[in-house]
Protein backbone atom coordinates (compact mmCIF):
# COMPACT_ATOMS: atom_id res chain seq x y z
CA UNK A 1 0.00 0.00 0.00
CA UNK A 2 0.86 3.40 -0.67
CA UNK A 3 1.61 5.67 2.72
CA UNK A 4 0.85 8.57 0.50
CA UNK A 5 -2.58 7.56 -0.50
CA UNK A 6 -3.40 5.09 2.80
CA UNK A 7 -6.88 5.73 4.21
CA UNK A 8 -5.48 7.24 7.20
CA UNK A 9 -8.05 8.37 10.18
CA UNK A 10 -7.21 11.55 12.22
CA UNK A 11 -5.50 9.37 15.06
CA UNK A 12 -8.91 9.31 17.11
CA UNK A 13 -10.98 7.15 14.35
CA UNK A 14 -10.62 3.64 13.29
CA UNK A 15 -8.52 2.55 10.00
CA UNK A 16 -11.55 0.20 8.38
CA UNK A 17 -9.95 -0.76 5.12
CA UNK A 18 -7.48 -3.65 6.38
CA UNK A 19 -7.90 -6.53 8.70
CA UNK A 20 -5.96 -6.77 11.94
CA UNK A 21 -2.95 -9.11 10.52
CA UNK A 22 -2.49 -6.57 7.53
CA UNK A 23 -2.47 -3.92 9.54
CA UNK A 24 0.17 -5.64 11.70
CA UNK A 25 2.00 -6.00 8.28
CA UNK A 26 1.61 -2.47 7.24
CA UNK A 27 2.81 -1.07 10.76
CA UNK A 28 5.84 -2.74 10.35
CA UNK A 29 6.41 -2.09 6.86
CA UNK A 30 5.73 1.69 7.72
CA UNK A 31 8.46 1.25 10.44
CA UNK A 32 11.21 0.31 8.40
CA UNK A 33 10.42 2.73 6.20
CA UNK A 34 10.70 5.36 8.67
CA UNK A 35 13.63 3.90 10.18
CA UNK A 36 11.45 3.33 13.78
CA UNK A 37 11.70 1.41 16.39
CA UNK A 38 9.04 0.76 18.13
CA UNK A 39 8.89 -0.13 22.14
CA UNK A 40 5.79 -0.89 23.85
CA UNK A 41 4.95 -1.38 27.45
CA UNK A 42 3.40 -4.42 29.01
CA UNK A 43 0.00 -3.27 29.49
CA UNK A 44 -0.85 -2.17 25.55
CA UNK A 45 -3.04 -4.49 23.81
CA UNK A 46 -2.28 -7.99 22.33
CA UNK A 47 -2.35 -6.26 18.46
CA UNK A 48 0.35 -3.32 19.77
CA UNK A 49 2.60 -5.89 21.46
CA UNK A 50 2.58 -7.81 18.40
CA UNK A 51 4.18 -5.06 16.25
CA UNK A 52 6.38 -3.84 19.12
CA UNK A 53 10.25 -4.69 18.66
CA UNK A 54 10.74 -4.47 22.40
CA UNK A 55 7.82 -5.25 25.03
CA UNK A 56 8.75 -3.77 28.59
CA UNK A 57 8.17 -2.09 31.67
CA UNK A 58 9.24 1.63 32.36
CA UNK A 59 12.84 0.65 33.17
CA UNK A 60 13.20 -1.70 30.13
CA UNK A 61 12.16 0.66 28.03
CA UNK A 62 13.94 3.52 29.45
CA UNK A 63 17.13 1.76 28.98
CA UNK A 64 16.08 0.51 25.18
CA UNK A 65 14.86 4.15 24.13
CA UNK A 66 18.75 5.28 25.49
CA UNK A 67 20.66 2.79 23.40
CA UNK A 68 18.21 3.54 20.15
CA UNK A 69 19.70 3.82 17.15
CA UNK A 70 16.69 4.07 14.65
CA UNK A 71 15.86 7.49 13.53
CA UNK A 72 12.33 7.41 15.41
CA UNK A 73 11.27 6.06 18.80
CA UNK A 74 7.76 5.18 18.34
CA UNK A 75 6.79 4.82 21.99
CA UNK A 76 3.46 2.75 22.50
CA UNK A 77 2.92 3.76 26.38
CA UNK A 78 1.89 6.79 27.83
CA UNK A 79 3.18 10.33 28.00
CA UNK A 80 5.39 10.30 30.96
CA UNK A 81 7.62 6.91 29.45
CA UNK A 82 7.52 9.08 25.73
CA UNK A 83 8.97 11.95 27.47
CA UNK A 84 11.46 10.00 29.67
CA UNK A 85 12.66 8.82 26.48
CA UNK A 86 12.60 11.82 24.63
CA UNK A 87 15.00 12.84 27.36
CA UNK A 88 17.17 10.07 27.49
CA UNK A 89 17.65 10.27 23.70
CA UNK A 90 17.13 13.73 22.44
CA UNK A 91 18.42 13.08 19.21
CA UNK A 92 15.61 10.94 18.24
CA UNK A 93 12.23 11.74 17.08
CA UNK A 94 9.95 10.49 19.47
CA UNK A 95 6.30 9.63 18.51
CA UNK A 96 3.48 8.45 21.00
CA UNK A 97 0.32 7.33 19.08
CA UNK A 98 -2.34 9.47 21.07
CA UNK A 99 -1.51 12.88 23.12
CA UNK A 100 -4.34 12.00 25.62
CA UNK A 101 -2.43 8.99 26.92
CA UNK A 102 -1.76 10.68 30.13
CA UNK A 103 -0.78 9.06 33.60
CA UNK A 104 -3.67 9.70 36.27
CA UNK A 105 -1.04 9.20 38.99
CA UNK A 106 1.95 11.50 37.68
CA UNK A 107 -1.15 13.94 37.65
CA UNK A 108 -1.29 13.98 41.59
CA UNK A 109 1.54 16.09 42.03
CA UNK A 110 2.70 19.44 40.59
CA UNK A 111 5.82 20.86 40.78
CA UNK A 112 4.97 23.57 43.31
CA UNK A 113 4.07 20.75 45.74
CA UNK A 114 7.31 19.60 45.40
CA UNK A 115 8.70 23.23 46.25
CA UNK A 116 6.45 23.52 49.25
CA UNK A 117 7.18 19.65 50.30
CA UNK A 118 10.84 20.38 50.11
CA UNK A 119 10.65 24.16 52.48
CA UNK A 120 8.40 21.98 54.84
CA UNK A 121 11.45 19.30 55.12
CA UNK A 122 14.67 21.21 54.00
CA UNK A 123 16.93 18.08 54.58
CA UNK A 124 14.46 15.13 52.78
CA UNK A 125 15.97 13.32 49.86
CA UNK A 126 13.20 13.71 47.15
CA UNK A 127 12.34 10.78 45.45
CA UNK A 128 9.69 10.20 42.45
CA UNK A 129 8.61 7.49 41.10
CA UNK A 130 9.48 7.65 36.85
CA UNK A 131 5.40 8.36 36.75
CA UNK A 132 5.96 11.88 36.91
CA UNK A 133 6.22 14.67 34.51
CA UNK A 134 9.90 16.28 33.48
CA UNK A 135 8.60 19.17 35.15
CA UNK A 136 8.22 17.33 38.43
CA UNK A 137 11.61 14.99 37.73
CA UNK A 138 13.05 19.05 37.65
CA UNK A 139 12.39 19.00 41.75
CA UNK A 140 13.66 15.94 42.79
CA UNK A 141 16.81 14.81 43.57
CA UNK A 142 16.10 10.53 42.68
CA UNK A 143 13.43 8.96 40.22
CA UNK A 144 13.18 5.15 40.80
CA UNK A 145 11.07 2.01 39.06
CA UNK A 146 8.83 -0.68 40.54
CA UNK A 147 11.82 -2.37 39.45
CA UNK A 148 15.16 -0.40 41.19
CA UNK A 149 12.97 1.51 43.82
CA UNK A 150 15.32 -0.55 46.62
CA UNK A 151 17.88 0.00 45.21
CA UNK A 152 17.58 3.46 44.79
CA UNK A 153 16.26 4.06 48.26
CA UNK A 154 18.99 2.10 49.41
CA UNK A 155 21.68 4.17 47.57
CA UNK A 156 20.78 6.89 49.54
CA UNK A 157 23.00 7.37 53.33
CA UNK A 158 20.70 6.16 56.08
CA UNK A 159 20.20 9.11 58.10
CA UNK A 160 18.63 10.98 55.40
CA UNK A 161 14.91 11.61 55.80
CA UNK A 162 13.29 10.50 52.18
CA UNK A 163 10.32 12.11 50.79
CA UNK A 164 8.64 9.74 48.25
CA UNK A 165 6.26 11.28 45.46
CA UNK A 166 3.35 10.76 44.14
CA UNK A 167 2.51 6.39 44.93
CA UNK A 168 1.28 5.70 48.62
CA UNK A 169 1.45 1.91 48.16
CA UNK A 170 4.83 1.53 46.39
CA UNK A 171 6.24 4.26 49.21
CA UNK A 172 4.63 2.58 51.24
CA UNK A 173 6.30 -0.56 50.11
CA UNK A 174 9.68 0.54 50.00
CA UNK A 175 9.44 1.92 53.58
CA UNK A 176 8.07 -1.39 54.90
CA UNK A 177 11.00 -3.18 52.86
CA UNK A 178 13.83 -0.66 53.76
CA UNK A 179 13.04 0.48 57.22
CA UNK A 180 13.92 4.18 55.97
CA UNK A 181 12.50 7.02 57.42
CA UNK A 182 10.05 8.17 54.43
CA UNK A 183 7.35 10.85 54.21
CA UNK A 184 5.05 9.40 51.38
CA UNK A 185 2.65 11.38 49.11
CA UNK A 186 -1.02 10.15 48.92
CA UNK A 187 -1.05 9.58 45.22
CA UNK A 188 -2.88 6.59 43.65
CA UNK A 189 -3.20 4.58 40.30
CA UNK A 190 -6.88 4.57 39.67
CA UNK A 191 -6.29 1.23 37.74
CA UNK A 192 -4.85 -0.44 40.63
CA UNK A 193 -7.05 1.25 43.19
CA UNK A 194 -9.73 -1.13 41.96
CA UNK A 195 -8.08 -4.22 43.07
CA UNK A 196 -9.83 -4.81 46.60
CA UNK A 197 -8.45 -7.42 48.99
CA UNK A 198 -12.32 -9.17 49.37
CA UNK A 199 -12.16 -10.29 45.45
CA UNK A 200 -7.99 -10.59 46.14
CA UNK A 201 -9.17 -13.16 48.77
CA UNK A 202 -11.92 -14.65 47.04
CA UNK A 203 -9.99 -15.80 43.94
CA UNK A 204 -7.39 -17.24 46.66
CA UNK A 205 -9.73 -19.01 48.71
CA UNK A 206 -11.45 -20.37 44.48
CA UNK A 207 -7.82 -21.36 43.39
CA UNK A 208 -5.45 -22.32 46.38
CA UNK A 209 -2.67 -23.78 44.27
CA UNK A 210 -2.84 -20.49 42.52
CA UNK A 211 0.52 -17.95 42.97
CA UNK A 212 -0.25 -14.66 43.67
CA UNK A 213 1.76 -11.55 41.89
CA UNK A 214 0.88 -7.87 43.31
CA UNK A 215 2.23 -5.18 41.72
CA UNK A 216 3.46 -2.29 44.30
CA UNK A 217 1.15 0.41 43.03
CA UNK A 218 -2.19 -1.89 44.57
CA UNK A 219 -4.45 -0.27 46.43
CA UNK A 220 -4.72 -3.31 48.35
CA UNK A 221 -1.20 -3.88 48.75
CA UNK A 222 -1.22 -2.04 52.21
CA UNK A 223 -3.40 -5.45 53.88
CA UNK A 224 -1.60 -7.62 51.47
CA UNK A 225 1.58 -7.37 51.78
CA UNK A 226 2.47 -10.21 53.65
CA UNK A 227 0.06 -12.52 51.27
CA UNK A 228 1.59 -11.81 48.07
CA UNK A 229 4.08 -14.49 47.07
CA UNK A 230 5.79 -12.20 45.03
CA UNK A 231 5.70 -8.70 44.83
CA UNK A 232 6.83 -7.09 41.68
CA UNK A 233 7.55 -4.93 38.55
CA UNK A 234 5.35 -5.30 35.15
CA UNK A 235 8.68 -7.19 33.69
CA UNK A 236 9.45 -8.98 36.90
CA UNK A 237 6.26 -10.47 36.79
CA UNK A 238 6.23 -11.88 33.29
CA UNK A 239 9.85 -13.59 33.52
CA UNK A 240 8.54 -15.11 36.82
CA UNK A 241 5.55 -16.69 35.21
CA UNK A 242 8.07 -18.16 32.11
CA UNK A 243 9.86 -20.08 35.16
CA UNK A 244 7.63 -20.81 38.04
CA UNK A 245 6.29 -24.47 38.40
CA UNK A 246 2.90 -23.03 39.21
CA UNK A 247 -0.07 -23.09 36.51
CA UNK A 248 -2.53 -20.88 37.93
CA UNK A 249 -1.55 -17.32 38.46
CA UNK A 250 -3.53 -14.46 40.27
CA UNK A 251 -2.24 -10.97 38.70
CA UNK A 252 -2.67 -7.90 40.43
CA UNK A 253 -1.74 -5.19 38.05
CA UNK A 254 -3.43 -3.45 34.78
CA UNK A 255 -5.07 -6.13 33.01
CA UNK A 256 -3.40 -5.60 29.48
CA UNK A 257 -0.63 -7.61 30.90
CA UNK A 258 -2.94 -10.80 30.85
CA UNK A 259 -2.27 -11.18 27.16
CA UNK A 260 1.47 -10.86 26.85
CA UNK A 261 1.52 -13.83 29.75
CA UNK A 262 -0.88 -15.86 27.99
CA UNK A 263 0.98 -15.83 24.97
CA UNK A 264 3.80 -16.44 26.12
CA UNK A 265 2.85 -19.23 28.25
CA UNK A 266 -0.43 -21.34 26.32
CA UNK A 267 -0.44 -24.01 29.50
CA UNK A 268 -0.94 -21.48 31.82
CA UNK A 269 -3.25 -19.96 33.23
CA UNK A 270 -3.95 -16.62 34.38
CA UNK A 271 -6.51 -15.00 36.61
CA UNK A 272 -6.99 -11.20 36.82
CA UNK A 273 -6.97 -9.53 40.50
CA UNK A 274 -10.17 -7.63 39.13
CA UNK A 275 -11.41 -7.50 35.69
CA UNK A 276 -11.50 -3.74 36.01
CA UNK A 277 -8.29 -2.95 36.52
CA UNK A 278 -7.92 -1.43 32.89
CA UNK A 279 -5.92 2.10 32.44
CA UNK A 280 -8.10 3.89 29.93
CA UNK A 281 -4.65 5.92 29.24
CA UNK A 282 -2.87 2.78 27.68
CA UNK A 283 -6.00 1.87 25.96
CA UNK A 284 -6.02 4.47 23.79
CA UNK A 285 -3.20 3.68 21.84
CA UNK A 286 -4.72 1.55 19.56
CA UNK A 287 -2.93 -0.75 16.14
CA UNK A 288 -4.48 1.83 13.85
CA UNK A 289 -3.35 4.96 15.64
CA UNK A 290 0.69 3.70 15.31
CA UNK A 291 -0.16 3.29 11.71
CA UNK A 292 -1.39 6.85 12.31
CA UNK A 293 1.67 7.97 14.14
CA UNK A 294 4.08 6.41 11.95
CA UNK A 295 2.36 7.46 8.74
CA UNK A 296 2.15 11.43 9.49
CA UNK A 297 5.27 11.63 12.09
CA UNK A 298 3.08 12.81 14.70
CA UNK A 299 2.50 12.95 18.00
CA UNK A 300 5.95 14.38 18.38
CA UNK A 301 7.18 14.71 22.05
CA UNK A 302 9.68 17.40 23.21
CA UNK A 303 11.41 18.27 26.04
CA UNK A 304 12.30 21.91 26.77
CA UNK A 305 16.01 21.05 27.04
CA UNK A 306 16.54 23.06 29.91
CA UNK A 307 13.95 21.63 31.96
CA UNK A 308 15.52 18.43 30.55
CA UNK A 309 19.27 18.73 31.68
CA UNK A 310 17.20 19.03 35.49
CA UNK A 311 14.99 16.28 34.92
CA UNK A 312 17.65 13.95 33.95
CA UNK A 313 19.74 14.68 36.87
CA UNK A 314 17.59 12.15 39.34
CA UNK A 315 17.08 9.83 35.98
CA UNK A 316 20.38 9.36 35.29
CA UNK A 317 20.95 8.12 39.25
CA UNK A 318 18.44 5.87 38.64
CA UNK A 319 19.60 4.50 35.80
CA UNK A 320 23.46 4.58 37.42
CA UNK A 321 22.15 1.47 39.30
CA UNK A 322 20.31 -0.26 37.40
P1 LIG B 1 6.29 -0.97 35.51
O1 LIG B 1 7.49 -0.10 35.69
O2 LIG B 1 6.26 -2.13 36.45
O3 LIG B 1 6.13 -1.36 34.09
O4 LIG B 1 5.01 -0.12 35.90
C1 LIG B 1 4.75 1.05 35.20
C2 LIG B 1 3.45 1.59 35.49
O5 LIG B 1 3.10 2.66 35.01
C3 LIG B 1 2.56 0.85 36.37
O6 LIG B 1 1.33 1.49 36.44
Amino acid sequence: MDTATAPLTNGNGRHHTLAPEQLKAEVRRLARERDAVILAHNYQEGDIQDVADVIGDSLNLAKHARAASAKVIMFCGVHFMAETAAMLNPAKLVLIPDLQAGCSLADMVVPHQIRQWKAAHPAGVVVCYVNTSAAVKAECDYCCTSANGIKVIESIPADREILFVPDYYLGTYLKAKTKRNIQVWKGYCPAHAVILPEKVDALRDAHPDAEFLMHPECGCLTKQMDLADQILSTEAMVKHVRTSPAHTFIIATETGILSRMQKDNPQKTFLPASEQAACHHMQRNTLEKVFWSLATLQHRITVDPALAKRALVPIERMMALS
